[in-house]
């Protein structure tokens, strides 16, 4: 087992910056997540680090060893990526024992390694089995059996499971996990999948157009993202964004927007005095961390509403405040229908300002 540095690593594919100055420390027997949209670099980190592409600058090192120019069958690693290629003429069972056969492992080795992988993946089952006979589901724990076998130092996954059906990713999310806990191998997991990352990752590593955003826990990430980019991508639904002014209303700041003023308080207010520049912020709220309640009246800001989405557990309302639109979720017994007047209450303890030039977090 290692731990990995990513010490200030750069990718260019000729002008394209695709990594920019990346800094990350995965610790021994850490699950790291990379989380990110489309095109923001995670498959070419990943790369990098097995040895598949080029380090156009900086360092990468296993443990103390900096393996910038060490060939990928040297680095000890195992990857798996969204399209799994095993081979389809050979069945499950030497799928799986192929790299060991290749290293001229004795055949009890083999056994009892193959036999190992495939108790932890519930796949023992399926061993004389060729590939185009298995599902998607069962095909990519044959690709991780594969990976698992060869007992490396750092698993690194590529989407390994991004076009399964919703349930079947929700399940291999679970055994993913397990499975890495169980064996306790350095895990670098690359996903665009939010969710993905915050069920499965010790840690989350988001990036954003080559650029690192934030390192954190999940909940870190959840609950104090470092800029409005963070904030807006991980979450499902969305957080809600508005802009608003700050206003000093009878020695209290207030976020002010047209149709409504929160006082800020306590901490949150003491950050903003310190800041010289906080006249223009963009105010950041979960559907959740908003409370609705039908009627009119009361101090909670008035709104209408817009569309009602009931989800079995849970109850998606639109609500129109004057020119702006929030998505609350709330209980699946909410009253509430399509043009009536009601009221939101924010839940300020846990809201967050952004300031609106840079998208940096006050809080
Ligand atoms: N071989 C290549 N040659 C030129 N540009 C490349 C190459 N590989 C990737 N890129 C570019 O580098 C950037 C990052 O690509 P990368 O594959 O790392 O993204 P990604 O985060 O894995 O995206 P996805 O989620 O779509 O897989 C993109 O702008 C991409 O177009
Ligand atoms: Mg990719």
């Amino acid at each position: 087992m290692a731990s990995v540095t990513i010490d200030h690593v750069w990718k260019y594919y000729g002008k394209t910056e695709a990594v920019k100055d990346l800094n990350l420390k995965c610790a021994d027997g850490e699950f790291l997540s990379v989380l990110g949209p489309s095109g923001c670099g995670k498959s070419s980190t990943l790369r990098m680090l097995a040895g598949l592409e080029h380090i156009s600058a900086g360092d990468i090192r296993f443990g103390e060893r900096r393996i910038n120019d060490l060939p990928p069958k040297d680095r000890d690693i195992a990857m798996v990526f969204e399209n799994y290629a095993l081979y389809p003429h050979k069945t499950v069972r030497e799928n799986i024992a192929n790299s060991l056969m290749l290293r001229g492992a004795s055949r009890a080795t083999i056994e009892q390694k193959v036999k190992k992988a495939t108790e932890l993946l519930q796949i023992g089952h399926l061993l004389q089995r060729k590939p185009q006979e298995l599902s998607g589901g069962q095909k990519q724990r044959v690709a991780i059996g594969r990976a698992i076998v060869r007992e490396p130092q750092l698993f690194l996954f590529d989407e390994p499971i991004a076009h399964l059906d919703a349930k079947l990713r929700a399940h291999m999310r679970g055994e993913l996990k397990i499975m890495q806990r169980e064996l306790g191998t350095t895990m670098i997991y690359v996903t665009h999948d939010q969710l993905e990352a915050l069920s499965m990752a010790d840690r989350i590593a988001v990036m954003h157009e080559g650029v690192l955003q934030q390192f954190g826990t999940p909940q870190e990430i959840y609950d104090h993202p470092v800029n409005e980019w963070v904030a807006g991508f991980v979450g499902e639904p969305p957080m809600n964004f508005v802009d608003c002014l700050i206003e000093d209303r009878g020695g209290v700041l207030h976020a002010v927007h047209p149709s409504f003023a929160v006082p800020v308080t306590g901490s949150q207010e003491a950050i903003l005095r310190d800041s010289a520049h906080r006249a223009e912020v963009r105010m950041g709220i979960r559907p959740d961390q908003i409370g609705i309640v039908t009627g009119d009246g009361g101090d909670a800001v008035a709104a209408q509403i817009l569309l009602t989405e009931p989800l079995g557990g849970d109850m998606l309302v639109d609500a129109a405040v004057g020119q702006e639109k929030f998505l609350v979720k709330t209980k699946p017994d909410f009253q509430g229908r399509r043009g009536d007047a009601c009221r939101l209450a924010f839940d300020t303890g846990r809201w967050h300002l952004f300031d609106r030039d840079t998208g940096l977090a006050y809080f």
